[in-house]
């Protein structure tokens, strides 16, 4: 009896590994990646009627043509000419990442992620065979994606740089002229970029720019988790030009076939609905930024950027240790979970990650415990 080689060349992420050791009830979680807001009232309604009308069967594998037509709407808002042909629906934007990812990579063939970045791109990445080589992401730079450290990790076995704008730790976006320059690096080298863009209606500063609008070697990944808070009802989509659709579309098709019908008319439902629903949920969560933000600026020994979008804080928190270290010491002495930067790859190392995608209560009361901890445990020093 033995496992595949594949299995040992990854690890459970370190979120989950934090929750696990979680179990006290007066556990305060600022560790979750998902918004703390039910769906939007016309989703509900619209999985109560295909429910009733008995929608629950295999669906086109490409997904619905009224949700492709929806999808595509939405790209043209992001500046994207997509055909719903190009569109393939799947099951959350980690679907799409992974039959992208298995589409383009051969065993030893080089993808360019950014440390610190998502934490499934490195394993994913592993499993479709390949290599992760990492591009540093700095504090100094805002955690802004710098094109030269990108063009740096170019060799003659890259396959594919991934993007997220707004990123996942980080909550840093990517500028016009750099989402541009990157779009330039990859038809000089022929590289397909897959631009993870799950976080691009969450924003609070600046904008975003679909790589998908300068370049035609663009993979777009979306999904309606963030967007919509539909997280559990796992639906996410990518665009790409036919050729590259064709060939992903032979390996959805056998590792999904079609995604769920009912979460399929929730998203139908969500894009008629127009952009209240988000709208109000950015709105509520600027507000939590900006109360995470100034909780933690005061603890001494902590450094906090404002990110632009995404629901994340990403504090360095270096003068005070460790990060894996750090977080578990909090997570005993108080009871709040946090990530360390480590679960997002090497250079996470002296950060943390919070998410502010919980109550301004639990906020107030998770990082206060955190400071009075930090304040104790500094005095100690
Ligand atoms: C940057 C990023 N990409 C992809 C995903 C996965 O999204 P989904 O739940 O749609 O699979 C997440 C979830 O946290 C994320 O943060």
């Amino acid at each position: 009896m033995g496992f595949s080689k594949r299995t040992s060349y990854i690890d459970i992420s370190g979120i989950r590994r934090m929750f696990e050791l979680s179990k006290g009830e007066d556990t305060i979680n600022l560790g979750l990646g998902e918004p703390d807001f039910p769906i939007p009232p016309e989703s509900k309604e619209a999985v109560r009627q295909a429910l009733d009308a008995d929608f629950t069967h295999y669906t086109p594998g490409k997904g619905i043509i009224e949700l492709r037509e929806g999808i595509a709407s939405k790209l043209k808002r992001n500046g994207i000419f997509a055909d719903p042909e190009e569109i393939i629906v799947t099951s959350g934007a980690s679907e799409a990442l992974e039959i992208v990812l298995l589409a383009l990579v051969d065993s030893g063939d080089e993808v360019i992620i950014p440390d610190p970045g998502f934490v499934s791109y490195a394993p994913l990445t592993r499993i479709a065979g390949g290599v992760p080589v990492s591009f540093v992401v700095t504090e100094e730079n805002s955690f802004e994606f710098d094109p030269a450290a990108i063009e740096e990790k170019i060799t003659d076995r890259t396959k594919a740089i991934i993007l997220n704008s707004p990123g996942n730790p980080t909550g840093a976006l990517t500028r016009k002229k750099d989402v541009k320059e990157i779009a330039g690096l990859a038809d000089d080298h022929g590289i397909f970029v897959i631009s993870d863009e799950v976080y691009d209606e969450i924003i609070y500063m600046g904008e975003h720019y679909s790589i998908g609008r300068y370049t035609d070697l663009a993979i777009t990944v979306n999904a309606f988790s963030k967007t919509y808070a539909m997280t559990g009802l796992r639906l996410g989509y990518l665009h790409a030009r036919e050729d590259a659709v064709e060939e992903i579309l032979k390996i959805h098709q056998y590792v999904q076939a079609s995604t769920c019908s009912l979460s399929q008319a929730a998203a139908v439902a969500a894009l008629k609905s127009g952009d209240g629903f988000t709208k109000e949920m950015v709105r509520t969560l600027a507000k939590r930024r900006d109360l995470i933000v100034g909780l933690l600026s005061e603890i001494e020994g902590v450094r906090c950027l404002k990110p632009g979008g995404a629901f994340y804080v990403f504090p360095n928190v270096s003068e005070l240790g460790r990060s894996a270290e750090l977080a578990m010491s909090i997570l005993k002495n108080t009871g709040v979970i946090v990530t360390p930067g480590t679960a997002f790859g090497k250079k996470g190392e002296g950060y943390i990650r919070l998410s502010y995608a919980t109550s301004e209560e639990n906020i107030v009361e998770g990082v206060g415990r955190i400071a009075k901890y930090l304040n104790i445990y500094m005095g100690q020093r």
